[in-house]
């Protein structure tokens, strides 16, 4: 039987990974051009980062998480999101005694065990902010823009941004009693997940996707309805900012997101029609994040954005990839002297800062011409004997098909000016 991938992963291969470094040198430029710098954390964490940073009653600790022990018997879990390795890692480098605020991108791998669909895998990429040590309305703006514009430069155009505020600490817990209070006469009726939340994350319940769910809790009070004026204020703030920078949102009360982390700002961009898995990118503010994986009291915010289902997005909206650029030379030598002289011009050709191409498999001269055609390449010089004798080269153009005898002694710089 042959091997193949693991279910809910899959094979980048030659032909596709362009579109993934499209997606990824736009991001990158995006970031630098809003003045983040790029930070790699390990692949695998300590579970107990996750399960104090993520929180222990979300689906991706209860369920979702590769968790395994290694030689030494420690407990390690792959990289289950983005944020909480990268708090860590500030913590641990004392990145609050450097200028702040601290702007940082990633692009990662990220592996959670869910139900593999379209657009959903146990491995994926995201590509992600965060900012710590800057806790005004204006780094939330910020980063929501960042991804809106890196969006639009993409191509994309059929996305919609839902926004909310979940509040902090002190209003959730006021939200909390609210919200019990409302939903207590009809818990009987919520589904399984939705009473085990009841108690210990009640606030997810406004998240379910479960119709009867959604039925019951269609009236149950919102983080929204118990904001305390200071989140009120921020939020407000946040809005305006957005309004101001001509970033189109819909406000969404019941968008909770499923981090425990989050406080203030919660955010989601929603493609228009790639399926049931929309949400191309989420994120929000996470002021108790820090503290809670052991640093000092730091405010955050940030994002993660799912390449897959961007790439799904922009083949849906028809956004044409720029294909990789082919070899500009394809050299051929006929015959053995003139075959290793080719070989030897196409290294020169590579070091001057040429894409250059010889054959590799002793074909004939019509193999190697359609070989050639093939990869794209706009030159091809072809060396027979003849031309070894004379010390020159044939430079065929492959657009408009016209030829060129030229001198070998002057060859490179012929090609270099082409
Ligand atoms: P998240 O909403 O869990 O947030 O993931 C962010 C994005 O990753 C999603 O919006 C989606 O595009 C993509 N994604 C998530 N799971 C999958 C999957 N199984 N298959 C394909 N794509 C997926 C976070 O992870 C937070 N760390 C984001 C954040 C950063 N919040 C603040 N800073």
């Amino acid at each position: 039987m042959s091997i193949t991938s693991p279910r809910g992963t899959q094979d980048i291969l030659p032909g596709v990974v362009h579109k993934f470094q499209y997606v990824e040198d736009t991001f990158r430029q995006m970031c630098h051009r809003f003045g983040y710098h790029e930070i790699r954390t390990p692949v695998f964490e300590h579970t107990e980062l996750f399960l104090r940073g993520v929180g222990e009653t979300t689906d991706i600790v209860q369920k979702e998480m590769y968790t395994f022990e290694d030689r030494g018997g420690r407990s390690l879990t792959l990289k289950a999101e983005g944020t909480a390795p990268v708090a860590r890692s500030h913590i641990e480098h004392k990145l609050h005694g450097q200028t702040q605020p601290i702007k940082m991108y990633y692009i990662t791998p990220v592996f959670r065990y869910e139900r593999p669909q379209a657009g959903r895998y146990r491995q994926h990429e995201q590509c992600g902010v965060e900012v710590f040590g800057a806790s005004s309305p204006q780094a939330d703006a910020e980063v929501i823009i960042l991804a809106d514009t890196f969006y639009r430069a993409l191509g994309l155009s059929k996305f919609e941004l839902s926004i909310n505020s979940v509040g902090c600490p002190e209003c959730r817990a006021t939200h909390r009693v609210a919200l019990q209070e409302a939903l207590r006469p009809v818990l009987h009726e919520l589904c399984n997940d939705c009473r085990g939340r009841f108690d210990r994350n009640p606030m997810r319940i406004l998240d379910c996707k479960n119709e009867t769910c959604q039925l019951h809790t269609a009236h149950a009070p919102t983080t929204r309805d118990t904001l305390c004026p200071a989140c009120e204020d921020h939020y407000g703030k946040v809005r305006e900012l957005l309004a101001a920078a001509s970033v189109r949102y819909k406000e969404n009360p019941r968008l909770v997101r499923g981090l425990d982390y989050y406080t203030r700002t919660a955010f989601e961009f929603l493609s228009v029609g790639i399926g049931a898995q929309s949400a191309i990118g989420g994120g929000g503010r996470y002021d108790g994040l820090m503290e809670s994986v052991g640093g000092p009291a730091t405010p955050g915010v940030g994002f993660g954005l799912g390449v897959e289902r961007i790439l799904l997005a922009l083949e849906l909206e028809g956004v044409d990839i720029p294909e990789p650029a082919g070899a500009q030379v394809f050299a051929i030598g006929l015959g053995d002297v003139a075959a290793r002289y080719a070989f030897a011009l196409v290294q020169d050709l590579r070091r001057a800062g040429i894409a250059a191409e010889t054959d590799l498999l002793e074909r004939s001269l019509k193999a190697q011409l359609k070989y050639a055609a093939k990869i794209g390449a706009s030159q091809v010089v072809i060396i027979g004997e003849s031309e070894m004798e004379k010390q020159t080269a044939l430079v065929r153009d492959m657009a408009g098909g016209e030829q060129k005898e030229v001198p070998m002694a002057t060859l490179l710089d012929y090609i270099q000016r082409k």
